[in-house]
């Protein structure tokens, strides 16, 4: 049972897509759960000259597309809702915006508890969290939160600095990083999978794991975000963070933790002991294509995509093994893969055992996948099967239970940052162990000049992703 919240939001960015798409939605699903209630206001700020009604009508909007929930309701929710016309780099601004906040924190009776929500540009996350501290707009008897979305820098350089501005004006114990993978209720899960099922936790090392796959494939390609992605690629956009933390959900030591500062510790050493790279084990272990059209010629290939160069080195696809040199899992490979207009959506974990595993009660060679992404209802199999059907038995997962309470990523996110809780949330010192070593395989790549478009839409990715498992005498799990 969670109960009732409060607290003043103050969202930059709260005009734009993400704040409607995502935290809107959330934020409703949250009042009509009771978890917002009465003590609760959200001040939307952006550029523009909004009014308080008019900005309603714009969240009214958005959650039209969600719920069909009656107007009223939606009336009474946006009534928390404010505007307020900022421009980052004015004083005076943040001033309006600590007296509005006052105010509202009186109206409601919000407990002086602030949360900052970065939905803005990268670019303006140091100035904006600099203003707040010097304009003294943190409350002394309420707690302050800072929220921030990625991305978090685009390379260890930027990260740092970007970290260097933040952590200035607050602390580390009051900054909430973003990877809405790990509102993800599998993510969430998989400590507690690992650590009920003996015979599964009891297996999951070097011994008897032969290797681990993680699949992030999406249909779609870049849609409208042509500009945002000819800065990233998807080893920025994907692997550095949302990949990286699955795998520090499936591969930290010491599953049965509770305490975030024991969690936060185990995936740190984790990523401290990633394999060094060098720029030829770039070559051999990454992977990496650009779609192109689809075999008929209907789809657009990422070069012909709105506010993309026609001769953007930018890659769609990633695959690669990761290494770790630490006890349990040296010699193991993590085999990654991500790319958009991949035939279809899947998100998951395959967990590839070898002939050994027998040893401690499971059946030789069994594969155990982890659907972060449902498939036909189903959350985890043995085999490709339904566990429950598989015939073994050495998983159980009071999921009926589990899946009452699914919630949508963010609004577990909103929860836990209400709550204090940043068990699920990025720490510094992880960004910069993983930034380092996605480093090593941008800088050679942007060395070479690939040989891109390389994979047709709709289709598996580069032929060299297959080849990277087969060297080894692997393949992928989940192949078309
Ligand atoms: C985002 C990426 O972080 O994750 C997008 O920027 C990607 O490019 C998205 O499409 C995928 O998230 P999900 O939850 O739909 O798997």
């Amino acid at each position: 049972m969670v109960t009732e919240k409060s607290a003043i939001f103050i969202i930059f960015g709260g005009s734009g897509d993400l704040a409607h798409r995502k935290l809107y939605p959330s934020l409703f699903r949250l009042y009509k759960s009771g978890i917002l209630k009465d003590h609760f206001a959200v001040i939307g700020t952006a550029r523009r000259p909004w009014s308080d009604d008019y900005f309603r009508e714009t969240v009214i909007t958005s959650l039209k597309d969600y719920f069909d929930d009656s107007e009223d309701i939606m009336k009474g929710f946006a009534k928390h809702f404010f505007y307020q016309s900022h421009d980052v780099n004015d004083s005076e601004h943040y001033i309006a915006l600590k007296n509005l906040a006052a105010k509202l924190d009186d109206q409601f009776e919000a407990g002086h508890n602030r949360v900052y929500y970065m939905a803005i540009a990268p670019r303006f996350f140091g100035t904006v969290a600099e203003h707040i501290n010097s304009e003294g707009l943190k409350t002394t008897d309420g707690y302050n939160r800072l929220v921030i979305e990625k991305p978090f820098g685009r390379d260890l350089d930027s990260a740092c600095e970007l970290n260097g501005n933040i952590s200035k004006a607050f602390p580390e114990d009051d900054i909430y990083r973003i990877d809405h993978y790990l509102g993800k209720e599998m993510i969430q899960d998989i400590p507690h999978i690992r650590a009920n099922n003996p015979k599964l936790e009891a297996a999951m090392n070097n011994k008897y794991v032969s290797n681990i796959q993680i699949t992030l494939a999406e249909s779609l390609g870049v849609e409208d975000r042509g500009g945002y992605y000819e800065t990233a690629g998807v080893l920025r956009d994907m692997v550095q963070n949302h990949i990286m933390q699955i795998i520090g959900a499936v591969a930290s030591d010491d599953p049965e933790a509770t305490d975030a500062k024991i969690i936060h510790k185990n995936k740190t050493d984790l990523f401290s002991s990633l394999k060094k790279l060098t720029p030829e084990g770039v070559d051999t272990d990454f992977v990496r294509g650009q779609y192109d059209t689809d075999k008929l010629g209907d789809k657009k290939a990422y070069r012909q995509e709105d506010n993309v160069a026609e001769d953007s080195n930018i890659e769609t696809f990633v695959a690669g093994n990761i290494q770790f040199n630490t006890k349990r899992w040296s010699g193991v490979p993590f085999y990654v893969r991500s790319g958009k207009r991949m035939p279809e959506k899947s998100s998951r974990i395959d967990i590839v055992f070898n002939d050994k595993v027998d040893e401690v009660g499971i059946k030789p060679n069994t594969v155990v996948t982890l659907l972060i992404e449902r498939v036909n209802g189903n959350s985890i199999l043995i085999n490709g099967i339904d566990y429950k059907e598989s015939g073994q038995d050495f998983i159980s997962f009071p999921e009926e239970a589990e899946f009452d309470k699914a919630r949508e990523a963010y609004e577990s996110l909103i929860i836990d940052i209400l709550s204090g809780n940043r068990v699920h949330f990025t720490l510094w010192d992880e960004l910069r162990s993983t930034w380092k070593y996605i480093d090593t395989i941008r800088n050679r790549w942007d060395e070479q000049t690939p040989d891109f478009p390389n994979y047709l839409s709709g289709s598996m990715g580069p032929d060299a992703a297959e080849m990277l498992l087969e060297r080894n005498g692997n393949s992928w799990v989940w192949d078309d």
